[in-house]
C-alpha cells in the first residue's frame, strides 16, 4: 500500500484511498470465484485483463492476492494515459510483479492477447465500459466485470427520441436530470442484455455501499452458452422499442428489430451451474 500511495507517510490511510481500496476490495470479493476459476481451468496460462486501469489499483491487488504465488498467469492492464501507465510499470518493477504488463493505449485499439479468461474495468468512463466489453466478447473472455461509470451516450439518444415526439414513455426522461439516470439505467440493461445475447450468464448487484462511488453498479458475467437466441431477440426489441443504439450493440452488430413480431426463442438450457447472486450489502 505504500508503494501504491494509499498509505500515508505515517502509515494512516487518506480518505480517498480509503474510498478507493473499499472499492477495490469488495470487487475482489465478488470477483473471486471468477478468478479461482480461471486458475483452476488454466494454472499457468491465465490470462486477466483490466481495462481503463488508471493507477492499476485493482490489478496490483489481484496480482498481489492470485498471481504473485501462482505458477504462471498474466496481468494486462490497459490505459489511455501514458503517465499513469508509466508510473504503475515502475511499481509493478518494484514490486517484482514480472507477469504485470502494461500498454498505453485506447480500450478500443489496444493489442489483446488472442484469448481473454478474465476482462474487469472498473469505472472506465463513458463508452470506455462498452469497449471493455467488446473486447471481452470477441477474444471469448470466460467472465467479465464491470463498474460501469458515467454515461453520456444513451441520454443524447433520448433526447432525440423525445424530440422525435414519442409517447408518453418519453415523460419517464423529459427533464435532462432524469434523462441521465435513465440514460445511464438503459445503458447498463442493454449491457446485461448483450452480454445475455452472446452466451454469458449475467448477475447485476451493488458494488459497494452508495457513501464510497456513486457509480455503484456491478455487472458480472460468465460464458456458459455459445449465444443465446432468446435475449437476442429481446436486446433487437429493446433497441427497437427505446429507439437507442449504444456503441456497443453498434459495434457488435446488433440491430433493432424490425417491425412484426418475431417470436421469442425458448430460454437456453444452462450449460455450466447457476451462481448464486451475491447478496447486495445494506445501506
Ligand atoms: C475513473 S478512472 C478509473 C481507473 C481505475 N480503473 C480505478 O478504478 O482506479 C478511468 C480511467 O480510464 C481511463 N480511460 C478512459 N477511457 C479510456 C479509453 N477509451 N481507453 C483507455 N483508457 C481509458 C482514464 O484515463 C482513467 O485512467
Amino acid at each position: 500500500m505504500r508503494e501504491l500511495h494509499l498509505l500515508t507517510r505515517e502509515g494512516h490511510l487518506n480518505a480517498d484511498a480509503l474510498r478507493k481500496l473499499k472499492q477495490v476490495n469488495h470487487l475482489m470479493g465478488l470477483m473471486r470465484p471468477a478468478v479461482e476459476d480461471v486458475k483452476a481451468r488454466h494454472p499457468e496460462s491465465a490470462v486477466f485483463v483490466d481495462a481503463g486501469s488508471g493507477n492499476a489499483y485493482l490489478g496490483f491487488v489481484l496480482y498481489e492476492l492470485f498471481l504473485k504465488d501462482a505458477a504462471g498467469g498474466t496481468l494486462l492492464s490497459v490505459e489511455g494515459r501514458p503517465e499513469l501507465t508509466e508510473r504503475a510499470k515502475g511499481r509493478a518493477e518494484r514490486l517484482g510483479f514480472s507477469r504485470m504488463s502494461f500498454q498505453t493505449a485506447h480500450i478500443d485499439q489496444a493489442a489483446y492477447p488472442e484469448r481473454i479468461h478474465l476482462l474487469m474495468a472498473l469505472h472506465a468512463c463513458d463508452t470506455a465500459t462498452d469497449d471493455a466489453l467488446i473486447a471481452a466478447i470477441r477474444h471469448g473472455a470466460d467472465h467479465v466485470a464491470v463498474v460501469p461509470c458515467c454515461q453520456a451516450e444513451v441520454a443524447a439518444q433520448l433526447k432525440e427520441q423525445r424530440a422525435a415526439g414519442k409517447g408518453s414513455m418519453g415523460l419517464l426522461y423529459a427533464h435532462p436530470w432524469h434523462r441521465r439516470e435513465f440514460g445511464s439505467h438503459l445503458t447498463n440493461v442493454v449491457r446485461a442484455l448483450t452480454l445475455e445475447a452472446f452466451g454469458y450468464q449475467v448477475t447485476v448487484t451493488e458494488l459497494t455501499g452508495w457513501e464510497h462511488s456513486l457509480k455503484n453498479e456491478l455487472i458480472l458475467g460468465r460464458r456458459v452458452h455459445r449465444d443465446n437466441r432468446r435475449a437476442r431477440v429481446q436486446l433487437e426489441r429493446l433497441l427497437a422499442e427505446t429507439g437507442v443504439n449504444p456503441k456497443l450493440t453498434r459495434e457488435l452488430g446488433v440491430k433493432p428489430a424490425a417491425s412484426g413480431a418475431t417470436e421469442l426463442p425458448a430460454e437456453p438450457v444452462a450449460e455450466a451451474p447457476v451462481e448464486e447472486a451475491p447478496v447486495p450489502s445494506e445501506g
